[in-house]
C-alpha cells in the first residue's frame, strides 16, 4: 500500500499552492515531514499550509528557534530541527506533548525523530532539479491508510491544475 505523488513546481508560489491543497485534507493530530536540502522550498511549502490553515503569524526559515507555536485554524506546531544537536534537547521543549496532541506537527529536518512519528506520518521531500533554479520536484510519501488515502485525494483535486507550471502532478 503506497501511492506516491510526485509534482514538479516551477515557483515558489507553484510550492506554497501544493501546501495550500494539502492544508485542505488536514486535521488535528497530523504529523508531515519535510525533508530537503538547505533552501529546497521546506519553509515555503509550510506557508502555503499555514496561509490556508489562516495561520496570522510570519512563517519563517530562521533555524534557530526549535520550534514554533502558530495559531491558525487549529494550532500548528512548526518544527526546525536544523540544529538540534541532541534528542534530550527536545525532551527538555517536552516535544512529545504536542507531537500527539490535536494540533499539527509541520517538522523540517525531522531525519532525527522519525523513529518517533509513529506510524502515520506524510513524507514530504523536495529536491532540486537539474540546473534550473526555481524548479523542484515534490514527493509525497504516506505512512498509513489515513495519508495513503488524502495523497490520492490530492492528486484527484490537484491533477493539472498547474499554475506557472507546466507539468502536472504524477500518481505513481
Ligand atoms: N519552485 C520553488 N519552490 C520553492 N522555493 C523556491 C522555488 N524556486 C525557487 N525557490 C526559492 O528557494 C528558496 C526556498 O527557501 P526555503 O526557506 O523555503 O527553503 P528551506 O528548505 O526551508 O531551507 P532551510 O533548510 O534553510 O530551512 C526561496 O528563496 C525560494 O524563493
Ligand atoms: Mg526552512
Amino acid at each position: 500500500m503506497c501511492s506516491t505523488l510526485v509534482y514538479y513546481s516551477c515557483s515558489e508560489e507553484y510550492t506554497r499552492f501544493v501546501g495550500a491543497a494539502l492544508a485542505g485534507y488536514l486535521s488535528g493530530g497530523d504529523i508531515i515531514l519535510l525533508q530537503g536540502e538547505l533552501g529546497a522550498g521546506k519553509t515555503t511549502l509550510i506557508q502555503g499550509i499555514c496561509k490556508a490553515l489562516e495561520v496570522r503569524e510570519r512563517v519563517t526559515s530562521s533555524s534557530f528557534v526549535l520550534l514554533r507555536l502558530l495559531n491558525g485554524r487549529m494550532p500548528v506546531y512548526h518544527f526546525d530541527l536544523y540544529r538540534l544537536s541532541s534528542v534530550d534537547e527536545l525532551d527538555s521543549i517536552g516535544y512529545e506533548e504536542f507531537l500527539f496532541s490535536n494540533g499539527i506537527s509541520l517538522i523540517e529536518w525531522p531525519e532525527k525523530i522519525i523513529a518517533f512519528a509513529g506510524d502515520e506520518w506524510l513524507s514530504i521531500s523536495l529536491e532540486y532539479v537539474d540546473d534550473s533554479p526555481d524548479t523542484r520536484r515534490i514527493t509525497f510519501l504516506p505512512q498509513g491508510e489515513r495519508f495513503v488515502h488524502i495523497v490520492e485525494e490530492l492528486e484527484t483535486t490537484t491533477g493539472g491544475a498547474a499554475p506557472g507550471c507546466n507539468v502536472p502532478p504524477v500518481l505513481e
